[in-house]
């Protein structure tokens, strides 16, 4: 080959390698411009899994999460300006509706489900009492626009906050845009309500060794291990899957559970298994918030288990329980609560 034709090829690779080279870099780049924002660590307690939701496409930082923070007290995401996140949600019951069977939105309605306690939600595989999300930003915007939830649009709702200045130089600091948009209201909420994480009970500090565990407390956690931690195991308290727990189906929600999102026949009556965190104080509990006591859910284990066909096969003869051992494993549930994350003002309604 001839030198100049030689010295052309070279000119020609070095500079395809170069095009190919950016590519490759800004393909890694977080889709998102980080400059002059502060990022945060997703916090992963000791003895935790890898969290599933890992804020690939929405870096956490300080100042989203606080925009998240606004967004989910601020009552102007709903339609009749009354029902922000945090009426449902509200802390005190670990993010979960206070002695409340299902929660009441827009226009004097109820929600057909308990609203669920919101911690740890970077752990779960899905969302909601059927597993029909994946993702927090899609689970987000099913209440706003939800006509029993908050009944509003991302119109009206972007409308009503537009002007705000906070908003719009919060807005800006984070997405580096000029407009608010639908997604970056999901991704903030996503950031605030993917944050919380609650892992600070007597039980967390028994298992590091700063606590002891009463004598009852540790005899509930040893009929736990028996009777109940294969659908709810350490350390999150919960297998992440859809059981039928025999709970008879009430004539007027006729809830069926993943079956209303699969249609399949197995599928009937199956509920994702709840946490067991801060259990005592996010009354009511199962899907419809039918019972009001933690007594009295140990006692559908005990003499309330329903036979059907999609009954889970552990249940099949109920869970044998004593009384005492009844009261045993209530105490040891009380030893999971995790007072500091009630009152954890880092989650609270911005002042
Ligand atoms: C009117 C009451 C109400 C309001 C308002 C409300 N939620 Fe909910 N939320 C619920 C109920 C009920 C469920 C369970 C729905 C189901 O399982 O069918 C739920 C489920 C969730 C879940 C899933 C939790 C899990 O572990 O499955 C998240 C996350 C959530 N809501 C976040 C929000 C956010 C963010 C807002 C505000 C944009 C909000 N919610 C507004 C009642 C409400
Ligand atoms: C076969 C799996 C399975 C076993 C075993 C099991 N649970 Fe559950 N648990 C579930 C599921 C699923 C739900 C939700 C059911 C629903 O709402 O339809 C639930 C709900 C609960 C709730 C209500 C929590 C809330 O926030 O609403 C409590 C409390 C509870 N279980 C405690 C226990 C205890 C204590 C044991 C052992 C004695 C136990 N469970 C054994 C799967 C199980």
């Amino acid at each position: 080959m001839n030198p100049v034709r030689k010295s052309l090829l070279t000119i020609f690779i070095l500079f395809f390698v170069c095009v190919l080279f950016t590519y490759l870099l800004g393909s890694c780049k977080k889709e998102q411009n980080t400059k002059g924002i502060q990022l945060m660590q997703q916090e992963i307690p000791a003895g935790f899994p890898a969290p599933l939701h890992t804020f690939n496409d929405n870096p956490l930082s300080k100042e989203g999460f606080e925009l998240g923070r606004k967004l989910f007290y601020d009552e102007r995401l709903s339609i009749d300006n009354q029902h922000p996140c945090s009426s449902c949600h509200q802390q005190i019951a670990g993010f979960g509706t206070f002695e409340h069977d299902r929660s009441h939105g827009v226009n004097n309605s109820h929600t057909l489900r308990n609203a669920p306690v919101l911690f740890n939600l970077a752990w779960s595989p899905f969302f909601h009492w059927d597993g029909e999300f994946t993702t927090l930003q899609d689970e987000a915007a099913q209440p706003i626009n939800g006509h029993i939830e908050m009944g509003e649009s991302f119109e009206g709702v972007i409308n009503k906050i537009k002007d705000d200045q906070d908003y719009q130089e919060q807005f800006k600091k984070v997405f580096r845009s000029p407009f608010i948009r639908p997604e970056f209201i999901l991704k903030a909420l996503e950031q605030f309500t993917g944050y919380m994480v609650s892992a600070d009970s007597k039980y967390d500090r028994y298992k590091k060794g700063t606590a002891t565990l009463t004598v009852q407390e540790n005899a509930g956690y040893q009929l736990y291990k028996i009777n109940c931690a294969t659908c709810h195991p350490e350390p999150m308290f919960t297998d992440h899957k859809l059981h039928n727990t025999g709970l008879a189906v009430d004539p007027f929600l006729n809830d069926f559970g993943r079956m209303r999102i699969t249609n399949k026949k197995e599928d009937s009556l199956k509920f994702r298994t709840p946490t067991l965190r801060n259990t005592y104080i996010s009354s009511n509990y199962m899907h419809d918030g039918r019972f009001n006591t933690i007594g009295q859910c140990i006692n559908h284990y005990r003499t309330g288990v329903q036979a059907s066909s999609t009954l889970d096969p552990l249940l099949t003869n109920g869970i044998t329980l004593t009384d005492t051992e009844a009261n045993n494993l209530f105490v040891f549930l009380r030893a999971l609560t995790d007072s500091a994350f009630l009152r954890d003002t880092r989650f609270s309604k911005p002042q």
